[in-house]
């Protein structure tokens, strides 16, 4: 503590195995799925998710700006992620940094591959993700607020999408990894999974594994996958239970 201005590194994993925030080595953080929070947006849905807060809006399918984007035979889809100025320690320098554009590109091909775009010929599909807090996993969050939102706006796709970060930490793979586990750790592997057929539509990996960590990674985010799938149906249930006096759930 006296050392100020050293980098301390933290203790990952205590000597019983358990994350710095309690955790076992295969457990999520703990995640609350909103649909519908939004009424001007034709979908949306709000993901707490550990520190995380990410809301995510949808409109569409409707006219495509730029108009020469337009496609004849099948709806575009364009995502913009984008993380608020106050989302992080140090402020953020608000807008499109190269961050931002790659993981808006790397989520728009996610949903691509799973709307059924070719139902809505010269639309587009917009799709607005905004990280108003951030504690690592964030595009995933970010995939998962979008895909509820995408059902609640009822756009047609083979399934819903979830999405988790695996990792290493402390020579160890991890589920879901947190800030400090993200940035001291050897790897950081976010995936969006496909339940039904068990496809991936987003892979990527920044640090080391080898083929055995590997295998054990895609393991473990896949049985997260399957838990997150969970929690995003039952928020689309929740918003359109029809409560016994007729109500729908989520209405205004
Ligand atoms: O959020 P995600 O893990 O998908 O992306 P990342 O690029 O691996 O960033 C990991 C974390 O670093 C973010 O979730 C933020 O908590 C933090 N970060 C930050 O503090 N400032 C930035 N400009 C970008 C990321």
């Amino acid at each position: 503590m006296g050392n100020v201005g050293a980098k301390e590194v933290p203790t990952l994993l205590t000597p019983e195995g358990l994350r710095i925030d309690g955790r076992r080595l295969d457990e999520l953080r703990a995640l609350k799925v909103t649909a519908g929070p939004l009424h001007e947006a034709d979908g949306s849905a709000f993901v707490e998710w550990g520190a995380n807060k990410v809301m995510a809006a949808v409109y569409g399918p409707r006219e495509v700006h730029p108009r020469h984007l337009q496609e004849n035979n099948k709806a575009i889809v364009q995502c913009r992620y984008n993380m608020a100025a106050f989302s992080v320690d140090e402020r953020k320098r608000p807008g499109l940094d190269r961050r931002s554009q790659e993981i808006s590109k790397v989520i728009a091909e996610a949903f691509e591959s799973v709307i059924f775009a070719e139902e809505y010929p010269r639309t587009s599909i917009d799709v607005y993700i905004e990280v108003l807090q951030a504690n690592a996993g964030t595009r995933c969050a970010g995939i998962v607020a979008a895909s509820v939102a995408l059902a609640d706006a009822g756009i047609p796709m083979v399934d819903l999408l979830p999405a988790v970060a695996v990792g290493k930490i402390a020579g160890r793979i991890v589920l879901d990894l947190k800030k400090e586990e993200d940035n001291f750790g050897e790897a950081d592997l976010p995936m969006a999974l496909v339940p039904q057929s068990g496809r991936l539509v987003l892979l990527q990996m920044e640090g080391h594994l080898n083929r055995a960590e590997l295998s054990e990674a895609l393991d473990l985010g896949v049985k997260g996958c399957r838990q997150i799938y969970d929690v995003m149906k039952q928020a689309l249930r929740d918003r359109y239970a029809v409560r016994p006096e007729g109500h729908t759930g989520g209405a205004a």
